[in-house]
């Protein structure tokens, strides 16, 4: 297990109270919180090297450098064989409707685009988008009784003319982790290219875009204790042979090509911070390792904290769990939790739980499909991190114990 305290201690807004109670941050699949590495970040930049880039004096070289560093740190955190493979964006839909618009282009109707039933909606809207040019968009099903993908069906769907295939790395609504690689593998066999939503999955586990054989895939800073910011992994091949928008002075070559407009560089510059964090927390020779070695801390450490909660929630009678919840699957699984209550809106309960300082979701969580599909309108998300305690856990199952009564 990881050192809590010592993790705790880089997050000031963990210290927080409310009426005397210290805030339980359980809503952290909508954002994390961040340790002082990432906010540093923002004041440094702002305060020392605050410029646009390319110029011949000092802030600009300075803000040219924090650019390079970033994308090379972020090729180490997504283990991508080179800088130039990040491309940085506003945030992961904005990004995702880019790479969409870029893609349509080289479609021609009749070709096919797959997804899944239990995306986020940031990786479904972006390709129905492509419809009215005739491309068809079809879905991967999922079992409800687990909410996982159902795998039997995937291959039979990425059949020929299958150009694309995006599938999520985790859900966003459930937890469920999916087995990405095969997918990917799935998708090589047909010639598709294979696009991942890691955005949910970026703060739980490692993630290695060659391993999984990805060509492209997003992951969102602000979900992986880091700034408000998208960023986009793509093959330099890949992503040289997608004809995105831009202006003529940004030029043809990637990633420049792909960024429209000013970054927020003092994000660049926290979103070092907060790999610099993360890196603090794993072990090895060069960062590349350390990350990894963090992030494989970071999952292990989450596991026994996801048994505690879902153990917990299982034995409070009138709560349902949806998704992954037998003992011995937790490795399936990250700690996001949804569940509903009998006789209660997972609305009146979230506000419940906000009088006591524990903050938790409800709503669809943008995962429509999933919802659709589960014919759950709305669920109680519980969203844990490596920073959240048992004795957390512990608050809120008695806290949700009381308000179910
Ligand atoms: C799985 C998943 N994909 C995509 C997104 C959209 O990310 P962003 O807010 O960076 O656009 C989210 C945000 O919650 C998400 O959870």
């Amino acid at each position: 297990m990881l050192d809590s305290g010592a993790v705790r201690a880089h997050f000031p807004s963990l210290q927080r109270q409310e009426n005397g109670r210290p805030v339980i941050y359980f809503d952290n699949p909508a954002g994390t919180q961040v340790p002082v590495e990432t906010s540093r970040g923002y004041l440094w930049y702002l305060e020392n090297a605050n410029a646009n880039e390319g110029g011949l004096f000092h802030t600009s070289r300075t803000t040219d450098r924090v650019i390079a560093e970033a994308r090379a740190a972020m090729a180490d955190f997504l283990d991508a064989a080179s800088p130039e493979e990040i491309v940085f964006g506003a945030n992961m839909t904005t990004l995702a409707f880019h790479l969409a618009h870029g893609i349509g282009r080289t479609l021609q109707p009749g070709d096919r685009i797959v997804t899944t039933r239990l995306e986020h909606d940031a990786n479904v809207s972006p390709w129905l988008a492509l419809c009215e040019r005739g491309i068809a968009v079809d879905f991967i099903d999922i079992d409800t009784d687990d909410m996982t993908l159902d795998m039997e069906s995937a291959a039979s769907v990425i059949r020929r003319g299958t150009r694309l295939v995006a599938a999520g790395y985790a859900s966003n609504a459930f937890g469920t982790i999916n087995d990405v690689r095969r997918l990917g593998e799935i998708a090589h066999a047909a010639g598709a290219l294979f696009f991942v939503d890691a955005v949910h999955y970026g703060p739980h586990g490692p993630i290695s875009v060659r391993d999984i054989g990805a060509d492209l895939l997003a992951v969102s800073p602000y979900k992986f204790f880091g700034p408000h910011l998208g960023v986009l992994y793509g093959r330099s091949d890949v992503l040289a042979s997608i004809p995105v928008d831009h202006v003529r002075p940004a030029g043809d070559t990637p990633p420049h090509s792909w960024e429209t407009g000013t970054q927020s560089h003092e994000a660049l510059k926290a979103l070092l911070g907060a790999l610099s964090y993360l890196e603090s927390l794993g072990e090895g020779e060069d960062r590349r390792t350390r990350l990894r070695s963090a992030m494989t801390r970071i999952k292990s450490h989450e596991r026994v904290l996801a048994e505690r909660l879902i153990g917990g929630l299982a034995a409070i009678p009138g709560v349902r769990i949806y998704g992954i919840s037998a003992p011995g699957r937790f490795g399936e699984r990250v700690p996001t939790v949804s569940i509903t209550m009998t006789g209660l809106m997972p609305a009146e309960v979230a506000a419940r739980l906000g009088e006591r300082a524990i903050y938790t979701w409800n709503g669809n969580h943008y995962a429509v499909e999933p919802m659709r599909r589960l014919g759950v309108p709305e669920t109680l998300r519980i969203g844990l991190v490596h920073y959240n305690t048992p004795e957390e856990i512990d608050r809120f199952l008695d806290a949700l114990r009381e308000i179910v009564g």
